[in-house]
């Protein structure tokens, strides 16, 4: 990157931080541009300045990745800094740049594809902007920080019980696991891939072999009916940065049994985990839901969370406009 770009982009990062420590404090400060495909795409304002910036960044996630069950397997993800009061304008014309680019490259004409940038939920100024493009909110991660009084004791569900899951409960978590993914591939989220279930059974298999491998199931007269599982801070580095307080631990896998659900079961796992999660000093939990699952948002918020950043998706990429 020339210099005069690299003195734009630190000039321009902290405007952004500035911004962003205004619109929500559990923002973290912007942290330095990553490569992308290429030179950043550039908006100019009408006094000649840089506006705002934006780069691209592809990502192809191979098959064997359970990470390409959680999404498409072309991935283009636009990072914009975009300092200033209302971005709605620069927002516009950076996408529009962003769509002229990815215009012009083979591999996002595929159906597997999808173009995304990820907005701090709270900094309504842009939304417009990402609409008009055809980008529709996909994702959120929510977050809810340590609260400051005395801790609630876990909350019951009559006539279950909360136990600590391990090796040889895989099939009831597998089980409740695959269920997860099927239900949430409704909101357009997930992708079953031919090696999904396989990949989550390692997973699982490899997890449940730990001494504490932060899964727990609810059970009804030992059939399990309910499903948690968390990545305490040690293990939640890969999504620590998206907030500024630390630490923070990641909850990973939410799901009960149609049948069970609105009984407060899942009220019950959830509360039992934050009493943990409390009780180390955890800062922030962080954990991602799809938008539009109709189940999971007025739970969530219900338990504490609320929208942090939410990533606007189109799919196929193609459909960017
Ligand atoms: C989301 C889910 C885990 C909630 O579990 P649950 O056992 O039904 O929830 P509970 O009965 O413990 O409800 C806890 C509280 O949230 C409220 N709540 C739960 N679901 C709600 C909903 N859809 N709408 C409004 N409030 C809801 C309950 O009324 C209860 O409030 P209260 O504390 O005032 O009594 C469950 O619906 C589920 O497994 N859904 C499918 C999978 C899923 O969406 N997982 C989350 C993926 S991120």
């Amino acid at each position: 990157m020339p210099w005069v770009v690299r003195e734009a982009v630190r000039d321009i990062n902290r405007a952004v931080g500035r911004r962003w420590r205004a619109v929500d404090p559990l923002l973290p400060d912007p942290g330095t541009l990553p490569a992308g495909c290429g030179e950043p795409l550039v908006v100019t304002g009408d006094n000649g300045r840089t506006a705002g910036l934006g780069v691209c960044v592809h990502q192809h996630i191979p098959p064997q990745s359970l990470n390409q069950t959680w999404g498409a397997a072309d991935r283009f993800t636009l990072v914009p800094r975009l300092p200033g009061q209302d971005v709605t304008t620069t927002a516009s014309l950076l996408l529009a740049q962003w769509r002229d680019h990815l215009s012009g490259i083979g591999a996002t004409r595929g159906p597997d594809t999808s173009a995304s940038v990820v907005w701090p939920s709270l900094d309504i100024t842009g939304i417009q902007a990402l609409l008009r493009h055809g980008l529709q909110p996909f994702t959120v991660i929510a977050a809810r920080t340590r609260p400051n009084g005395p801790p609630r004791p876990p909350r019951r569900a009559y006539g279950v019980t909360i136990r600590a899951a391990g090796p040889a409960d895989e099939e009831q978590v597998l089980d409740l696991e695959l269920r997860l993914i099927r239900y949430d591939m409704h909101f357009g989220g997930p992708v079953w891939r031919s090696a999904t279930a396989r990949l989550v059974r390692d997973e699982i298999r490899d997890s449940l072999t730990h001494s504490d491998p932060w899964t727990w199931l609810a059970e009804r007269n030992g059939r399990a009916v309910g499903l948690i599982v968390a990545q305490p801070p040690q293990e939640a580095g890969w999504i620590a940065g998206m907030t500024s307080q630390s630490p923070a631990a990641y909850l990973q896998t939410m799901f009960i049994d149609a049948q069970e659900r609105g009984t407060g079961i899942g009220a019950a796992l959830v509360r039992n985990l934050h009493a943990r999660l409390d009780d180390m000093g955890v800062a922030v939990t962080l954990l991602h839901h799809s938008q539009v699952n109709p189940l999971s948002a007025p739970f969530w918020y219900r338990m504490g969370y609320r929208p942090l950043w939410t990533s606007w998706e189109a799919r196929p990429a193609s459909a960017l406009r």
